[in-house]
């Protein structure tokens, strides 16, 4: 830093010193220093140089941006600075461009880097779907500061993150990277990440544990229609405030500094342009203070959705509704000028959408550190015990689906069990078990499952490996070829080789006492550009799975994938099933541990999981119309299929059983204004210790607007030692109760009669009513 000091003092004359005060200054402000420093630096700046602020450059080459200028990112920081760059991960290329900005700039403001570092930058935790299968903020916390302190020890200072979109229809790709399909879950996850990546107080950001957060993709990108990636979505206000906009509230009120609008058209509006969701929801209704970055050129996408004429007018539409930082179309650095100019845009409206870009640069201490440092993130990154953290997550994410007469946890000790076939395309596929965005960092080595297994089992047990059919898209995805990350599809086979690798992988089965297959989807087949009609198992995952079963041996399904699959066949003749999602780096140690029984799993599904994509979209929350669901004719809703999910939300078992008992209600009538406690015995029934996920389930029989047989509205995860009882408690108070009303347009509690389920899944029976009165 303080070469960073002097360096730029030689470089500078009089007229520089107030912005080099800061170095002094920058961290551990009050929030209205903050801001009488940002004015004080916008006072100084140029029409051109507050527009850099507006502006985050690509890292690498973009055709959309290259449209817009024909100078490198090298020569517009030396030029005018910039608010930020992104895809960048190497250290020494974010400190060698903070050094323009730093030295070369006039004003010598630092740049943010920007990066998805979504579930950590070395040590790469399970995918968010996965962490909220853990229904642990706490765990989800911890691993989220690891992930922060990571990223910004090698100079990565805003994370993309958390993502809180709400998925319905697990053919859309992206449902891996949110929380899944309820709001209540969704907002405990967005909360857990926010204060994970910023910390929990004022001046956390300037702390080395930690970065801006930017919560995304506002707002309501999950609903994209028939689960197709980028395209429209059409949602009611009533279902946007009561589904899709929880989590965005809930990351606002954690203070995440930085929030992301989506690509698609809301209800025939770009979300990028969209005056109702960026000036009503967020600046009027939440008096949201800090900024909105586009997503990656979705300004000039405008043009693409026939909703802006040409780049002027993109420009204006996008910063007229109150977006604040183009990210990597160069259509303000092209175009905002003009706009000023011409007088559609004026200067307080320039200075207002910069000034919480420096206050952020501000509360992160970036004037004071511009810079990473290498020999520091040496000691932090891959740490061993954020390593540690990340298995611990790995064993308190995984989703137990079946189980049939305790097959797991498998004893290695066992006179039966001398040997073990591990089967599979992803058994082996160490890039694989990190998703997309786990990839984009610097991951550090991951444990495969054929590797954790022989860890575990040592040389007690013999290990037999077949890789089966090799696992491709139909068509390509365009990650593929971008440099930064190494995702790549396993080889093309024929069809001759892809029979080939079954029958061998069957011999294998044959020869050895039980199997283990681990199927499902590379990284290339969920997240982002990675949407799919079909939810059945790829490439001839379903033959391998059928054949193996077919040899008699126990078979063990362990699932590594972004979203459920359809394995209603493996529901009914595979005993073992395992949802371990994209793992991470300690996805062979994790897993081994739940396989071998040390650890008891206990996560429990954030999504209902389908029996096919005919049912989607699919969720617990639905309303009831027509007909009871107990009438017989209810199953008439398909003629095919039942409605009912193969495994419920919130679903999950373990190797112990619980029960719970005695709902106690503290009142069975309260005002709308008053709270009722709810209070139920939770008994760890069998000879293990584990986790139980307990639940709370309302409904509100009637009102001003049809509900949801059943929400969610509690939740906590309990460790229970065998045969040991633990008093769980919750309270239901007006944010519990309310509902955004469409007869009324506003948040209303409502004096109605409710229903109250406990219990380890949304079909929950243990019940009681209470009645709510004005
Ligand atoms: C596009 C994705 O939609 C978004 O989630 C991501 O943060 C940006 N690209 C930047 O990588």
């Amino acid at each position: 830093m303080l070469r960073a000091v002097s360096r730029a003092r030689s470089s500078s004359t009089v007229r520089f010193l107030a912005p080099l005060c800061f170095l002094l200054l920058c961290a551990g402000l009050l929030p209205a220093q903050v801001e009488t420093r940002a004015n004080d630096l916008l006072k100084q700046m140029t029409l051109d140089e507050k527009i850099a602020q507006l502006s985050q450059l690509p890292g690498f080459p973009v055709e959309e941006f290259k449209e817009n200028s024909t100078e490198s990112i090298d020569q517009i920081i030396a030029r005018v600075g910039a608010g930020s760059v992104l895809w960048v991960s190497d250290p020494k290329e974010m400190n060698r461009l903070q050094h323009i900005a730093v030295e070369k700039s006039r004003l010598h403001i630092p740049i943010i880097f920007g990066l998805d570092v979504m579930h950590g930058y070395t040590t790469i935790f399970p995918s968010p779907i996965a962490g909220a299968s853990s229904w642990d903020p706490q765990m989800i916390e911890e691993g989220q500061t690891v992930a922060a302190r990571e990223a910004r020890s090698a100079g990565i200072t805003w994370t993309f993150a958390p993502m809180v979109d709400i998925a319905r229809d697990a053919r859309w790709g992206r449902m891996v990277e949110g929380a899944g399909e309820d709001p209540y879950l969704g907002a405990a996850m967005a909360r857990a990440q926010v204060y994970g990546f910023q910390g929990r107080g004022l001046n956390d950001l300037s702390s080395p544990d930690h970065v801006l957060a930017c919560v995304k993709h506002f707002a309501g990108y999950g609903a994209a229609d028939g689960g197709r990636d980028y395209d429209s979505s059409y949602i009611p206000e009533e279902l946007l405030w009561n589904l899709y906009l929880p989590p965005f509230k809930a990351a606002l009120d954690a203070g995440v500094g930085s929030v992301m609008s989506a690509y698609m058209d809301l209800n025939d509006v770009p979300a990028s342009g969209n005056r109702f969701l960026l000036q009503d929801v967020l600046r009027s209704t939440w008096k949201y203070p800090g900024f909105v970055v586009s997503d990656a050129v979705a300004i000039r996408s405008l043009i693409i959705h026939g909703y802006a004429r040409d780049y002027p007018d993109a420009t204006y539409d996008a910063f007229s509704v109150g977006l604040n930082m183009d990210m990597a179309s160069g259509t303000y650095l092209k175009y905002l000028a003009a706009e000023v100019k011409s007088g559609r845009v004026t200067t307080q409206q320039i200075d207002d959408a910069v000034r919480p870009i420096l206050e952020a640069k501000l509360r992160l201490g970036l004037f004071g550190h511009p810079y990473s440092d290498e020999a520091r993130a040496a000691q932090i990154l891959n740490a061993p015990k954020s390593r540690q953290l990340a298995r611990r997550a790995v064993q308190r994410s995984v989703v137990l689906l079946r189980n049939q007469n305790n097959l797991l946890p498998l004893d290695k000790s066992s006179k039966a069990l001398t040997s073990i076939a591990v089967i599979g395309p992803l058994a082996d596929a160490p890039d694989d078990l990190l998703d997309m965005w786990g990839t984009l960092g610097k991951p550090g080595p991951a444990v495969t499952v054929l590797q954790g297994i022989r860890d575990k089992v040592g040389s007690s047990v013999r290990v037999e490996y077949a890789h089966g059919p090799n696992l491709r898209r139909f068509f390509r995805s365009p990650f593929e070829d971008i440099a930064m990350t190494p995702m790549k599809e396993q080889s093309e086979q024929t069809p001759a080789d892809a029979r080939k690798a079954i029958d061998d992988a069957v011999g294998v089965a044959q020869r050895n006492d039980l199997s283990i297959l681990v199927l499902g989807e590379i990284d290339l087949m969920s997240g982002e550009y990675a949407s799919r009609s079909s939810l059945r198992l790829s490439n001839g995952q379903q033959e391998l799975l059928e054949a193996v079963a077919a040899t008699g041996k126990p078979v063990v399904l362990v699932l590594v994938n972004g979203r459920p699959l359809d394995i209603s066949w493996a529901a009914e003749h595979v005993p073992a099933i395992l949802e371990a999602w994209y793992p991470g780096v300690e996805a062979g140690n994790g897993l081994a541990d739940v396989l071998f029984g040390d650890a008891n799993p206990a996560g429990h599904l954030p999504v209902s999981w389908p029996r096919n994509s005919g049912q989607l979209p699919l969720y617990y929350n639905h309303n009831l119309t027509q007909k009871p669901e107990t009438d017989k004719d209810f199953l008439s809703r398909y003629w095919d299929l039942p409605s009912t999910p193969l495994y419920p939300f919130g679903y999950g078992l373990s190797y112990t059983t619980f029960s719970y008992d005695n709902l106690r209600l503290s009142s069975k009538q309260a005002k709308v204004a008053g709270k009722i406690d709810v209070t139920v015995d939770v008994t760890n029934t069998g000879e293990r210790s584990g986790d139980a996920v307990v639940q709370l389930y309302i409904h509100q029989r009637a009102g001003s607007a049809s509900r949801p047989v059943r929400q969610l509205k509690g939740f906590e995860r309990v460790s229970l030692d065998p045969r040991s009882k633990r008093t769980v408690h919750f309270v239901l108070s007006k944010a519990e109760l309310e509902f955004w009303s469409p007869a009324q347009k506003a948040w209303v509690v409502e004096p109605e009669r409710f229903d109250v389920w406990v219990g380890g899944d949304s079909t929950a029976t243990l019940h009681d009513e209470f009645q709510l009165t004005p």
